[in-house]
């Protein structure tokens, strides 16, 4: 068993105003290089840090899904400026986009080559990773997942030299997130903390965190959706729960879910944590013989009082459906993805590093009965706000 976390977390409401001093005083760094992009520009919060550090150099064109030729390109202006450490500020695309960034400005050539564990020769730049969202987890992984839209594909880099050295984590930069955002990237970070908690490299101390990020991703997504401003406790709780839930899967893995998730959004540019929400009530139900007593762990930590571990797991698996229609969530079917992909998509969520995660084995027919079965639910289909 092993369990790696060497990220200093900062966490709290207003934290963002320490930035400077971490820069300047704890990490005595002189030439910081800000990654960022122009969704986060527009509500105001990169400002909040560039009035912190005068003069420092801004990259804001990582987009949602970052895809290798921006990263790339951000590596070519890195190996110019000569940066001595990266700050990321956004969501988890710019936080997975300021890795590999950091990876490029020490070691040549192109991500690509990078792609998998520990293939850097030198050590990458120090990364400060600041999450406006509340899904990812990035800010405390040592990975960075990026598209390569040739081979659509997600790749993923990583290694123990990735983990960023600060976690600057400020559940008041979630006052702007819009609310397709909250509900996206927290049923994003549900599925980590069911995932990490039932996939076969799950052990003692990431169980620890995963009940921890359960317990307050369900007590506080949905007041978090409702609105987000004024319940200053369901952000806090849903940043936590994010959060935390990376210590869990950073260090166990993600499963089935988050291998379709991926080889949707290399095909198809669905936000992240839609994919995933939609799919995991099916792979539950696929992966039910191996995992209901897991499962019955969690619906009691999500408030289900059944005392039979398979009705737990059950209504585990309808409260999920409907808190995915709760948070206005699309259905599989409104995503717009084609059957005849169904294919490809199976191919590559089988052949995704993840995949022998899963608790139960996954072949590419299961992959494909698994999104048919999503596909075939019409649950979430009428969208009426019920918050
Ligand atoms: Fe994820």
């Amino acid at each position: 068993m092993q369990f790696q976390s060497p990220t200093l977390v900062v966490f709290g409401s207003g934290s963002l105003s320490e930035l400077g001093r971490i820069i300047h005083e704890d990490l005595r760094a002189r030439r910081p290089f800000l990654v960022t992009d122009k969704g986060v520009e527009e509500v105001g919060i990169p400002a909040k840090a560039i009035s912190q550090l005068p003069g420092i150099q801004v990259f804001d064109d990582v987009e949602q899904n970052p895809k290798h030729l921006t990263v790339n390109r951000g590596g070519e202006i890195v190996r110019q400026y000569q940066p001595d450490l990266i700050i990321g500020l956004g969501g988890g695309s710019v936080l997975d986009a300021a890795k590999a960034i950091a990876l490029l400005a020490m070691n040549s050539g192109k991500i690509e080559d990078y792609e998998g564990r520990s293939k850097y020769i030198m050590p990458p730049l120090p990364v400060v990773a600041i999450p406006t969202t509340c899904g990812t987890a990035s800010e405390v992984t040592w990975v960075s997942v990026i598209t390569h839209t040739e081979r659509k594909f997600k790749m993923s880099i990583k290694g123990p030299l990735m983990f960023p050295v600060v976690a600057l984590v400020d559940p008041d930069l979630l006052l702007t997130l819009p609310r397709a955002l909250v509900a996206s990237t927290g049923m994003d970070a549900l599925t980590h903390a069911v995932e990490a908690y039932t996939v076969k490299p799950a052990n003692f101390m990431t169980d620890i965190f995963a009940r921890e990020s359960l317990f307050h991703i369900f007590a506080s997504i949905e007041d978090a959706y409702k609105d987000i401003k004024a319940n200053s406790e369901a952000r806090e709780g849903l940043m936590k729960g994010s959060m935390i839930a990376g210590f869990a899967f950073g260090n166990s893995d993600v499963g089935a879910v988050h291998c379709l998730a991926e080889s949707i959004g290399a095909l198809y540019d669905v936000a992240h944590g839609v994919a995933n929400a939609v799919l995991l009530p099916y792979v539950m139900e696929y992966n039910l013989p191996v995992s209901e007593k897991k499962y019955a762990e969690i619906a009691r930590i999500a408030g289900i009082d059944d005392e039979d571990d398979g009705q737990a797991a059950q209504s585990l698996i309808q409260k999920v459906k409907d808190l995915s229609q709760a948070l206005n969530i699309p259905s599989f079917k409104e995503l717009g993805i084609k059957e005849a992909d169904f294919p490809e998509i199976a191919q590559k969520s089988f052949e995704n590093n993840s995949n022998a995660s899963n608790p139960r084995e996954v072949s590419p027919k299961d992959y494909m009965d698994i999104l048919s079965r999503a596909h075939q639910d019409t649950q979430n289909l009428s969208k009426q706000n019920p918050i």
